[in-house]
């Protein structure tokens, strides 16, 4: 379906549903007999907020980069419940006994989901005997319950050293990830619960549990495990967000090596991140919902409301938090197919010169581009009191007025974004869309007597929502923004606040298209 509105706003390489309403990645799983890749999402087809009956949705792709809308894959029961979270995973070895020799391998999908009705919320199975489009419902649902309204988001994986199906599910309001076995994916036995870590905010949801390998020479050896908690409301951006903890897990504990909790992206718009079940590469992929409870029924789109943030390759890196401590940190790859996408006009330029009241100027179409900037801040160059900024005007192609600014500004050491400069009266009217964040970005390198510090930033726009990379995706800080329909982001004006602060090394800018 095509709608006049289509081109308005839409995200051109983030997965949106053609209509309607769309929270959390469900379901995540790569087909690897067809080399494509499943996103299932909470979806409801009749409004543009969110609403009961709640189905799950679906998208396939071939390159994580566009995305396919193949229909509605799981119904709920009555309107007035929902298919909630929950996760897919393969049943390879038929430990189910759902399949037939007639179903390869690699296509045996079982869905794990959460059943909410106004009396509970149970763990139901569903599977796909035609390669996860179309679901049954396994005859002795629930399979696990907990008699509670706040028991959901099941994710699932197959632990090879005990050899059994591992859930990590919330036990939403007593602020627990309930940890439980099984050899069928039927009968479930509670092995621990992992309790009150982190941010608690107002709740616990999608929790996820995966191994991540250790960049580099480290002692945390061959990998970590790490355990996601997403929490919402009252998440230090405010409104929900994810956290993550880093530890060991024996098969039936999870225990944190640390006490502290991190964010994985310290953006307002990165929610319910789950990752794949499976991958090509044996990597961990994930994807999130780029929007934030506070303010994601109101946002200015139509006839649908959200997107997906971009697929991310996620590994562990040891991470200069400070110059005393190192601490163990995700690092965030933004996937994106450069093959699959027209690629206009790539610039690249070394060693800029931009002085106060001179600005670089660079023009883009269609609102979809990607560029890295690497600069060097000067410490002498500046007093402790002067506000001294590399500052990028990312402005609209229709009406310069609007733009989103982003930057560092030396006195703080730190990475600002600003999404507060448009005529759409709804960003300055919510109380909720922060229009100002920053990033506490740490150097990438330092020069022994501490003056020269360098830093290097990807950021990637596509149409109203911008992604940014830190130090090769040490930190990540993904925002939606929302200007006039049909204002894309048509040219980039790099300033400076004070002269000699800063130089950019490099700047080189890919403009996309699909
Ligand atoms: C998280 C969440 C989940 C729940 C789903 C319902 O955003 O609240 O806990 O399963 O959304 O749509």
């Amino acid at each position: 379906i095509t709608h006049a509105n289509d081109t308005v706003n839409r995200p051109l390489v983030h997965l949106t549903p053609h209509e309607g309403w769309m929270n959390d990645p469900n379901g995540l799983w790569y087909d690897a007999k067809e080399e494509l890749w499943h996103v299932y999402y909470q979806y409801n087809p009749n409004d543009t907020v969110w609403g009961l009956p709640l189905y799950w949705g679906h998208s396939t792709s071939k390159n994580l980069t566009l995305w396919d809308d193949v229909g509605v894959a799981i119904e709920p029961m009555a309107n007035n419940s929902g298919a909630y979270s929950g996760c897919m995973v393969i049943d390879y070895s038929n430990t189910t006994g759902f399949f037939g020799e007639d179903v390869s391998p690699e296509q045996r999908v079982v869905a794990i989901w959460t059943y909410n009705t106004p009396e509970s919320e149970t763990q139901y199975l569903s599977y796909s005997l035609d390669g996860g489009y179309s679901f049954r419902s396994y005859s002795g649902n629930p399979v696990l319950e907990n008699n509670s309204t706040q028991f959901r988001d099941p994710k699932v994986m197959w632990h090879e050293e005990t050899q059994k199906w591992i859930m990590v599910v919330a036990k939403a309001q007593q602020f627990k990830i309930g940890i439980y076995t099984s050899d069928d994916l039927k009968e479930w036995t509670p092995v621990s619960d992992f309790t009150r870590g982190g941010y608690l905010g107002y709740q616990y949801e999608c929790p996820g549990l995966v191994k991540l390998p250790v960049e580099g020479n480290t002692s945390a050896g061959n990998g970590s495990w790490v355990l996601f908690v997403s929490i919402n409301p009252g998440s230090p951006q405010g409104g929900s967000s994810t956290q993550y903890f880093i530890g060991d897990f024996n098969g039936t504990h999870f225990i944190p090596t640390y006490e502290n909790t991190n964010s994985i992206d310290s953006g307002k718009d990165y929610y319910a991140l789950q990752t794949f079940f499976n991958s090509p590469d044996n990597q961990t992929y994930g994807i999130a919902w780029a929007s934030n409870w506070q303010y994601s029924a109101f946002v200015p789109t139509d006839p649908w409301r959200s997107s997906m943030s971009l697929v991310r390759k996620f590994v562990l890196e040891e991470f200069q938090a400070n110059p005393e401590t190192k601490l163990l940190n995700i690092k965030s790859t933004p996937i994106l197919d450069y093959d699959a996408l027209g690629c206009a006009h790539p610039s690249n330029g070394k060693n800029l010169f931009i002085t106060v009241g001179n600005p670089l100027q660079f023009s883009l179409v269609q609102g979809l581009f990607d560029f890295n900037i690497s600069f060097s801040v000067n410490g002498s160059a500046f007093g402790g009191h002067e506000f001294a900024d590399l500052s990028l005007y990312l402005r609209g192609g229709e009406n310069k007025d609007e733009y989103l600014r982003i930057g560092f500004g030396a006195n703080a050491a730190t990475f600002f974004i600003d999404r507060g400069h448009t005529a759409v009266n709804w960003v300055h009217e919510n109380p909720f869309f922060t229009d100002k964040m920053s990033v506490n970005n740490q150097p990438l390198t330092i020069s022994n007597n501490s003056t020269i510090s360098t830093y290097s930033v990807r950021g990637i726009v596509d149409r109203n929502i911008l992604e940014l990379y830190f130090n090769n995706g040490s930190q990540v800080s993904t925002n939606t923004f929302f200007f006039t329909g049909g204002n894309f982001i048509g040219s980039i004006d790099m300033a400076v606040g004070k002269d000699n602060v800063f130089n950019v090394t490099e700047f080189s800018l890919k403009q996309l298209s699909t």
